[in-house]
């Protein structure tokens, strides 16, 4: 299929249902060439919603007044338990940017977990640190690590966060990830305010260059007590075509159908498969902390969202012709 930029900038805005209708199925295509018709699954374990930062669209920023809490290494462990009873060959351990979390916490907790379940990739999602902290917890046994770039347009970047955060460090947190040898991955919000189709092309630009191992794209749902609380929700039908787009462009990148499409839609994963996706990330933390991981209004943690029912996910895997293996789903190299 012709990607060319003027190409993509047509299958972004067209309302022509036969080339939308073209584009999934060509994703579809990719994607099956090198994975198969396979879902992987991994269990998500947000284990803390303190966080220092401020950004402005975040439910859990840190001048947002709400309840917090952090996860023990024991309560971590047990969700892992839970997670391996389920069949999940993943555990992705994600928190707000907390300093009680320091390398000598974190490496505890991955050197534990990999000690119990050797046969588990553990994915890291605990925002911005310094080389030598990522090195740490690469040492320590940690596979893969998720930072979303968020936008890959500098000025769209600082309209997004406050001052003390730069898209220069964010950009060079996800080179030294690369370099140290984690398996990375980047990915940005569908609908941010500020977004716009040229920033748009910028982030598939980024995903083309860098080549991330996974690309982690959803919806921006507005988030009560941020100042973004007002502004409109992404488009679901965008979200999907960048999914495929992306999954064109770099044929190999997991892609994750994210719980923000399940939020803003009742068959958001589904459609996300269909568009390419070849990831769902069930939630395992534990039920009485999952509300608090508010980082948008009403997200979806129960139900089939919700790792218990791993076996109902399995179920709308299966009425959608994939396959939901036992596997740690690593990025085909
Ligand atoms: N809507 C959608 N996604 C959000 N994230 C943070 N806040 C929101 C929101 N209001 C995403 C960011 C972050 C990831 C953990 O969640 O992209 O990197």
């Amino acid at each position: 299929m012709n990607l060319s930029l003027s190409n993509i900038e047509h299958l972004l805005t067209t309302s022509d249902p036969t080339a939308i209708d073209g584009l999934f199925a060509e994703a579809c295509r990719v994607r099956d060439e090198v994975y198969g018709r396979k879902v992987f699954m991994r269990g998500l374990i947000e284990i803390t919603n303190h966080c220092k930062n401020n950004c402005l669209y975040c439910g859990i920023r840190r001048e947002v007044s709400t309840q917090r809490y952090r996860l023990t290494k024991e309560q971590i462990l047990d969700c892992c338990r839970i997670g391996n009873q389920l069949g999940f060959r993943t555990f992705v351990l994600q928190g707000g940017e907390d300093g009680w979390f320091t390398d000598d916490v974190m490496c505890d907790i991955v050197k534990t977990i990999k000690k119990e379940f050797p046969h588990c990739a553990v994915t890291l999602s605990l925002g911005e640190r310094g080389k030598a902290s990522f090195q740490r917890l690469f040492d320590a046994g940690a596979d893969r690590y998720l930072l979303r770039h968020e936008t890959a347009d500098a000025a769209h970047y600082a309209y997004l966060h406050p001052n003390e955060m730069s898209f220069e460090h964010r950009m060079q947190c996800l080179r030294d990830l690369r370099e140290i040898g984690f398996q990375v991955g980047a990915g940005f919000m569908v609908g941010s305010p500020g977004q716009t189709l040229e920033t748009l092309i910028k982030d598939l630009q980024f995903i083309q260059d860098f080549r991330p191992e996974m690309v982690g794209i959803g919806p921006f749902i507005p988030a009560a007590g941020t100042p973004f609380e007002s502004r409109q929700a992404g488009s679901v039908e965008l979200t999907l075509r960048l999914l495929a787009i992306i999954r064109i462009l770099h044929p190999r990148v997991l892609l994750p159908a994210t719980t923000a499409l399940g939020t803003l839609h009742p068959n958001g994963r589904e459609r996300a498969v269909m568009a390419g996706a070849n990831v769902v990330m069930p939630n395992l933390s534990p039920q009485d902390t999952r509300a608090l991981y508010s980082i948008y209004n009403n997200k979806l943690s129960t139900g089939s969202e919700a790792a218990e029912s791993a076996a109902d996910i399995r179920l709308r895997m299966k009425a959608i012709g994939m396959e939901t293996p036992v596997d740690r789903g690593d990025f085909a190299y």
